[in-house]
């Protein structure tokens, strides 16, 4: 026992000096730290900008900063770097992947235009840059719907590679689409059973649910909503109690910002191995030997580029 707290208090304090390095080291390279709202506690700490997908495009497109340190996924990164090239963009964990973004691949998304000609393609951000390279436009899961409404209404729309989320915005906008069959292994963990039980629990709770999740727990949302959109609702909502149905790193975030409010989350286990592969060690180490940059070449940035602009130019 003294052992444990010995030891937790050294990984503490190790923590505080790490955290301090961070912040000098930030001002001297003129970096700007990005998080997600699923990253780890204490990445969201050190944040200059905590957000959702959408957020941190804009961020990363407006910084002046030299260094962008995102704090996040591969596809978020590679955004960052398409929507400012000049940046030297560093993910801390060169294996933090989105094995949605790795469900289809820029030959799959080919063969599929091939088979419906004249689609127009709509990607979800969570795709790599080859893929983004083959669409039309992009979302995020906060403007998918303003997104699909800016579409002709005589258009066939393909939309990859989310199958639920484009299942709630054919929902929402009452436009058929094309789905690809790809998913969320984090958001696809909560069930029904999930909500059931936490609402026996706390039956004033309003239920907050990510479009990533599947229908039938969408079914029982009170709001659905990205992860920016969940805080925003949190923080002007009266009620004082909420259930929340998405990766749990945003409970953090919830609890910084609303003192005196009850979160849960629906499930214990929607985590995002890859989002919680950032550690304070290794945003240090992207600080003081530029790890890992981001590299995309000259004409895949051109491309992957114009679906980014399109969506950007709808905010
Ligand atoms: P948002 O940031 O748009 O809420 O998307 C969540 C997500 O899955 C990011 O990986
Ligand atoms: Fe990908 Fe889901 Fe993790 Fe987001 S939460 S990075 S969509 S696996």
């Amino acid at each position: 026992m003294t052992t444990n707290i010995y030891t937790a208090k050294n990984k503490q304090d190790n923590n505080m000096d790490i955290v301090k390095k961070i912040n000098e080291l930030k001002k001297e390279r003129n970096a700007v730290i990005l998080a997600h709202c699923y990253q780890p506690g204490d990445i969201q700490d050190i944040g200059d900008y905590v957000g959702d997908s959408l957020g941190l495009c804009i961020q990363a497109a407006e910084t002046n900063a030299d260094r962008i340190i995102f704090c996040g996924v591969r596809f978020m990164a590679e955004s960052a770097k398409l929507l400012n090239p000049a940046k030297m963009v560093l993910l801390p964990d060169k294996y933090a992947g989105c094995p949605m973004a790795d469900m289809i691949n820029a030959e799959d998304l080919r063969n599929m235009k091939k088979e419906h000609p004249g689609s127009v393609v709509v990607c979800y951000v969570n795709t790599t840059a080859e893929v983004k390279a083959e669409s039309d436009i992009c979302c995020t899961s906060s403007n998918a719907i303003k997104v699909i409404e800016s579409i002709p209404k005589d258009k066939k729309i393909i939309f990859v590679p989310d199958k639920h989320l484009g299942q709630y915005v054919m929902d929402k906008s009452g436009r058929e689409m094309i789905l690809w069959p790809g998913f969320c292994p984090t958001h696809q963990r909560i069930t029904t059973q999930n909500i059931i039980e936490k609402k026996e629990q706390y039956p004033q709770a309003k239920v907050l649910v990510h479009p990533e999740a599947s229908k039938p727990v969408r079914d029982m949302a009170d709001f659905i909503g990205s992860t920016g959109q969940i805080v925003d609702y949190c923080r002007d909502s009266e009620t004082r109690s909420f259930i929340i149905a998405t990766e749990n790193g945003i409970i953090h975030q919830l609890r910084k910002l609303n003192n005196g409010k009850t979160f849960k989350m629906a499930s214990d286990i929607s985590i995002c191995p890859n989002m919680k592969k950032i550690t304070l060690q290794k945003v240090l180490n992207a600080l003081e030997n530029d790890e890992h940059q981001i590299h995309l070449d000259n004409e895949l940035i051109e491309k992957a580029l114009i679906p980014i602009d399109k969506m950007m130019a709808l905010n």
